[in-house]
C-alpha cells in the first residue's frame, strides 16, 4: 500500500437495490463438450439439474474447502526472509520464487521487465541544537537495525539537500494549518517544518510545505498507525508510474527522458523531506517556544508540547539519495479460458516491499500463490475456466504503482477491449474486519460470494453474516484513491475493479517490524484471516471467469451515481444546473434495468445452440464495455493521465467530493473566480460527466443512436 486515501475525508456508503446477483443457471455448449468427456460425481444441489452449472458449483466448492492455512503461512514465511526493496537483488528472488512456484504447478507464467527510475537514500543525519547550546543528535534509523539489510527510513524521490534552520510544527501541514499559524503571526518561510502524518498523502505534504517557503519536511506517525520504534518510510512522489517514461511502458531499449526533463522534474518534490521517530518529533516539538499550539492540535500530543515555535531550537538536517535506473519484474500466470480465451479476469497484487513486507504486501502475494495452488488442483480435476484468468504479480509498487502502471500503459488497448474485471488485494490482512472497495456494478457479486466464504473470527458464521451485523453493515467503499495498483486499470483503463482487505490502520506500517513474526504474533496468528481474503478474491475470480453472462449489475452504479448527485447538490446549493447528469443517470438506469432483464431471460433458455452463446458473449461484452464510458479521451484537465470521470483523486487533496474528481478540481480551483466564471467552469465538468454517463449508457445498450 503506497500512501493512505487522499479521498477518506468523506466515504460513500451503499445502499443496495434487490436485483438478485445472477447465478448460473444454464448450461453452455462448449464446455458441456469438454466436461461430459469427465465424470464428476452428482452434486446434491437443489437447483434444476443442469450437469454444467453443478460442475461449476462443485468447483467452486472444491476450491474452497481446499483451502489452507498452514501452506498460506509457509508462502509468507518464504517471501519474508528477507527485506526485498524493489530493483535490489533479493527483491529479484522473492520474483524467481513466485515464478518457480507458477512453474511447479504446471502453470503457464512469464516475466515482463521494465526499466525504471528508482530512489534509495544514502546518507542522512538530524541533529537538534538546543537553546542552552546542547547539541542532540536525533538517530534517523530504527531500533534493532544496525547490521541488517532494511533500508533505512527515507522518503522516495525526495531531493538531496540540507538546512540549518529553526524548527516549526504545522500539526497535520494542510492549507487550514498554514492559515492558523498565519493567525498566530508564525511564517514557516525558511523554516524546517515538522509534521504529523493524516490522510494526506507525503507528496501533498511535502509540496504544500515548499509553496509556503519551509527548507525542509521532518514527518512522523502517530497514533494506533506506527509503533514508537517505528517510523514510516514512503514515497513523495506525486505521479503514478516510471517518471521517465510517462504515458508510456518503460521498456529496455525505448524512448526515456532525461531526469533534466521539465516534465519529468515536476513529478519530483522541491524541498528534502524525511520520515522521523515519534520520540524524535517529541524531543524537537517539546522544545519549541513562540506562539502557543491552538487548543484542536493537542489532543493527540502529549501535554508537554504546548508551542509551536520557531526558535528557539535549531535543526540541523541533511538528506543525501540517489535516483537509479534499475530493472523491476512483474510476474504473471495464465490459466488460459476455454471458450473465450481472449477475454480476460486479472488477479493482481505487489510483491515489492519496504522492509519484509508481511502484511505490505505479502499477506497478498502469500494468498495469491495459495489461489495458484487451488486454481491448479482444480484443473488437475478437469476444470478450466471460462475466460483467461491472469494472476499478476507487480514490482515497485511502493514507489508510485509503477509496475502495474507500465504494464497496464504497454498494453491498453488490448484490456480496454478484452478485460472484464481486475482484482486487487494489497496489504490482504492488518487485522480482524473485512473491508472492501469496488466499482459499483460488482457490489452484488462481492456480496454473493461473502456469503460463501467462512469468517475467520467468528465460528460458524459466514463472512456476509459478520459483515452485516458488525459497524452498521455492509460498506462498500470506492476507488477514487491511487493508493494501490488498481488505479492505473480503473483511472486509467477504464477496468471495473475491486480491492479486498482484512483489517486497517496496522501499526507497523512501512516499518522495519513488518515481519513474519509480527503477523504471527498480532496481526493473523491462526492465518484464517489469509484464508478468508484467498477465498473470496479467488471466489469473486471464479465467478467472472466462468459464469456464462458476466456477473455485473449497473442498477447500483446508477444508484451510486444518484447519490454523489444528492452530495454536490448539497454542496453547490443550485449555483450549477445537474439537470445534465439526472438525465444521464436516468439513461443509464434504464440500460441496466434492460441489461438485467435480458441476462435474466438469457439464464432461463435451456435450449443449448451456438446463438444462445453468442447472444450470452454479445451481452457480457457490453457489459464489461459500459465501464470504459466513464474514460474520457481528454482525461482529468492538467492531469491527463486519468481518464476516468467519475472515479479519481482530486487534485486538491483536502476536496470533500470523493468522486468526479473533474468537477471536484473545478470546484477547490473556482476561488479567486468571478460568480460567472466559476458557475461556467463547474458547468463544463459537470456537462463532461453527463456525457460519460451517457457513453457508458448507449455501450450497455449496444445500439448507435
Ligand atoms: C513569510 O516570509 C517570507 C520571507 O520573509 C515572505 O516572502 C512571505 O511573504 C511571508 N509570508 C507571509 C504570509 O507573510
Ligand atoms: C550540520 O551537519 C553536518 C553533518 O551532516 C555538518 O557537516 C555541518 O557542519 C553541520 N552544520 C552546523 C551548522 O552545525
Ligand atoms: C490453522 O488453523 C488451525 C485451526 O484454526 C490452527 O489450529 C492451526 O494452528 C493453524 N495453522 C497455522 C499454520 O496457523
Amino acid at each position: 500500500m503506497a500512501q493512505s486515501l487522499p479521498s477518506s475525508i468523506s466515504k460513500p456508503t451503499t445502499t443496495f437495490t434487490t436485483t438478485p446477483s445472477p447465478t448460473c443457471t444454464l448450461l453452455f455448449v462448449l464446455l458441456l463438450c469438454i466436461l461430459g468427456l469427465y465424470t464428476l460425481h452428482q452434486h446434491p444441489h437443489s437447483t434444476t439439474p443442469s450437469p454444467n452449472t453443478q460442475d461449476a458449483l462443485h468447483f467452486r466448492d472444491i476450491f474452497l474447502s481446499s483451502a489452507s492455512n498452514y501452506t498460506i503461512s509457509s508462502y509468507l514465511r518464504a517471501l519474508t526472509l528477507h527485506p526485498h526493496l524493489a530493483g535490489t537483488e533479493p527483491a529479484l528472488q522473492t520474483a524467481q520464487y513466485v515464478q518457480t512456484h507458477f512453474k511447479d504447478l504446471g502453470l503457464n507464467t512469464h516475466m515482463v521487465h521494465y526499466k525504471a527510475l528508482l530512489s534509495y537514500p544514502v546518507h542522512a543525519s538530524l541533529y537538534a541544537h538546543f537553546s542552552d547550546g546542547t547539541v542532540k543528535d536525533l538517530p534517523l534509523t530504527e531500533p534493532g537495525q544496525a547490521g541488517s539489510d532494511v533500508v533505512r527510513p527515507y522518503h522516495a524521490y525526495s531531493p538531496s539537500g540540507s538546512a540549518y534552520a529553526e524548527a516549526v510544527f504545522v500539526n497535520f501541514g494542510r492549507e487550514e494549518d498554514y492559515r492558523a499559524l498565519g493567525a498566530l503571526g508564525v511564517n514557516v518561510s525558511g523554516c524546517v517544518v515538522v509534521v504529523r502524518r493524516c490522510e494526506l498523502s507525503r507528496g501533498a505534504v511535502v509540496e504544500k510545505a515548499a509553496e509556503k517557503g519551509a527548507a525542509a519536511v521532518l514527518m512522523y506517525t502517530e497514533g494506533g498507525k506506527v509503533k514508537e520504534e517505528g517510523v514510516e518510510r514512503g514515497t513523495v512522489m506525486g505521479a503514478l508510474g516510471d517518471p521517465l517514461s510517462p504515458g508510456w511502458a518503460g521498456s529496455e531499449g525505448g524512448e526515456r527522458l532525461g531526469l533534466e526533463n521539465g516534465d519529468v522534474l515536476k513529478r519530483f518534490p522541491k524541498i528534502p523531506s524525511m520520515p522521523i521517530s515519534i520520540q524524535n518529533a517529541y524531543t524537537l516539538l517539546g522544545s519549541l517556544d513562540g506562539a502557543r499550539m491552538p487548543y484542536e492540535w493537542k489532543d493527540s500530543l502529549r501535554s508537554k508540547v504546548g508551542r509551536v515555535g520557531p526558535c528557539p531550537t535549531m535543526v540541523n538536517f541533511t538528506y543525501q539519495g540517489e535516483k537509479k535506473i534499475v530493472t523491476i519484474h512483474n510476474v504473471f500466470a495464465v490459466i488460459r479460458g476455454l471458450e473465450e480465451p481472449d477475454r480476460y479476469v486479472l488477479l493482481g497484487n505487489h510483491r515489492d516491499a519496504w522492509t519484509y513486507g508481511a502484511v505490505d504486501p505479502n499477506s497478498g502475494t502469500a494468498a495469491l500463490l495459495d489461489i495458484a495452488r487451488r486454481y491448479a488442483l482444480l484443473m488437475r480435476l478437469g476444470w478450466n475456466p471460462r475466460r483467461t484468468i491472469i494472476l499478476c504479480s507487480w514490482d515497485a509498487e511502493e514507489f508510485g504503482m509503477i509496475g502495474s502502471t507500465e504494464w497496464v500503459e504497454q498494453n491498453l488497448l488490448n484490456l480496454g477491449s478484452k478485460a472484464i474485471a481486475y482484482l486487487n488485494v494489497d496489504c490482504a490482512v492488518q487485522g480482524p474486519g473485512l473491508f472492501a472497495r469496488t466499482t459499483p456494478q460488482l457490489d452484488d457479486l462481492l456480496v454473493e460470494v461473502t456469503k460463501k466464504v467462512g469468517d475467520p473470527d467468528s465460528a460458524g458464521m459466514t463472512v456476509y453474516e459478520k459483515w452485516t451485523t458488525t459497524n452498521g453493515g455492509i460498506n462498500i467503499q470506492r476507488l477514487s484513491g491511487v493508493d494501490s495498483d488498481f488505479a492505473p486499470f480503473l483511472q486509467h483503463a477504464g477496468v471495473p475493479s475491486v480491492d479486498l482487505y482484512y483489517g486497517r490502520d496496522f501499526p507497523v506500517y512501512h516499518t522495519a517490524f513488518d515481519s513474519y513474526s509480527w503477523m504471527s504474533s498480532y496481526g493473523d496468528p491462526l492465518f484464517q484471516r489469509h484464508v478468508a481474503v484467498a477465498g473470496l478474491w479467488g471466489l469473486l475470480a471464479l465467478h467472472l471467469s466462468d459464469d456464462p453472462i458476466v456477473p455485473f449489475n449497473y442498477l447500483s452504479y446508477a444508484h451510486q451515481l444518484q447519490e454523489y448527485t444528492k452530495v454536490l447538490r448539497n454542496m453547490l446549493e443550485g449555483s450549477v444546473s445537474l439537470h445534465p447528469l439526472t438525465a444521464s443517470i436516468l439513461e443509464l438506469a434504464s440500460a441496466a434495468k434492460e441489461a438485467n432483464e435480458e441476462a435474466k431471460k438469457l439464464r432461463e433458455q435451456e435450449t443449448l445452440g451456438d446463438l444462445l452463446v453468442l447472444k450470452k458473449r454479445t451481452l457480457s461484452d457490453r457489459l464489461m464495455l459500459a465501464e470504459r464510458g466513464f474514460l474520457d479521451a481528454d482525461g482529468l484537465q492538467r492531469r491527463q493521465w486519468f481518464k476516468h470521470l467519475v472515479y479519481g483523486p482530486s487534485s486538491d487533496y483536502e476536496s470533500k467530493l470523493v468522486f468526479f474528481p473533474g468537477i471536484a478540481d473545478a470546484i477547490s480551483q473556482s476561488t479567486g473566480m468571478s460568480a460567472r466564471e466559476r458557475q461556467a467552469a463547474i458547468q463544463h465538468e459537470v456537462w463532461r460527466v453527463a456525457r460519460a454517463i451517457q457513453t457508458a449508457a448507449s455501450a450497455l445498450k449496444g445500439e448507435l443512436t
